[in-house]
């Protein structure tokens, strides 16, 4: 099997013109959910080659001038608005990706809240999972989604998660990111996140341990790709046809 994240799948080709539309999943829920985790649950599960994880974070704009960089480092920038993210970017990537045409994805730096100099390449898939808190909140975006997962998790939970996560692996400290989380990711929970989990398919409550949802999500989405295989066989096998003269 193979889980997806570099290299070429067998049907690509440099133009883009041997494609296939890849099935995508959309992941949303709040911070400190469980959605990368849902996520991989969901890839292992599908055993499908050629599935590939875009993380909306990477799609964070980058701050430029001195000051917006201050207030971060302060932890007084809003990261919770989805003006923090280049959604252009984000649709154009993921319209090319589903195409079956590769893509450069930016390199997300939390600690430095930066990208970084080097881009990633990926080239299509069968699968791809989009996940992110503000993965619902483009009407442009939602139409890519061919399935909308909202990954529902206690909020006390989600707090213990993220002090643990943004202390270990983001360089932060305890009293900022309390701070953050008063300021700016609560209220925007409720005004940005919460308010799309009306426009999932599925919502999972616990997250990474309802596995009878992981589940039912899996068999979806395998009947969905043996459905699409079958049209196109379809389309070719028409496309071959011989008609009589007359
Ligand atoms: O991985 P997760 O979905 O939790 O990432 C989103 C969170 O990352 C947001 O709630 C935002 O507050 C946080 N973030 C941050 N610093 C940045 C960029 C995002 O703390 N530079």
């Amino acid at each position: 099997r193979t889980i997806y994240t570099a290299g070429r799948p067998p049907w690509y080709n440099e133009h883009g013109t041997q494609s296939k539309e890849a099935f995508v999943i959309g992941l949303g829920g709040g911070s400190a959910s469980g959605k990368t985790t849902v996520a991989t649950m969901i890839i292992e599960a599908l055993d499908v080659p050629w599935v590939v994880l875009l993380s909306m974070d990477s799609f964070y704009k980058v701050r430029t001038c001195i000051q917006q960089q201050e207030q971060a480092a302060s932890n007084d920038f809003n990261f919770d608005h989805p003006d923090a993210f280049d959604f252009d970017l984000i649709i154009a990537t993921l319209k090319k990706l589903k195409q079956g045409k590769s893509v450069k994805i930016p390199i997300y730096d939390f600690t430095t809240h930066s990208r970084k100099k080097e881009w990633k390449t990926l080239y299509g898939a069968n699968v791809i999972i989009f996940e992110g808190i503000m993965a619902f909140a483009d009407k442009e975006l939602l139409k890519l989604l061919d399935l909308k997962i909202f990954v529902d998790t206690d909020s006390d939970i989600r707090l213990v998660r993220r002090l643990r996560r943004d202390i270990s692996e983001r360089g932060r400290d305890i009293e900022g990111v309390i701070k953050q989380y008063n300021k700016f990711v609560k209220p925007a929970f409720d005004q940005y996140i919460q308010p799309t989990m009306r426009l999932a398919d599925i919502v999972v409550p616990r997250g990474s341990g309802n596995t009878v949802a992981i589940d039912l999500i899996v068999q979806h989405v395998h009947s969905q790709l043996e459905e699409r295989e079958l049209s196109v066989r379809a389309a070719l096998a028409s496309a071959h046809q011989c008609h009589p003269l007359p």
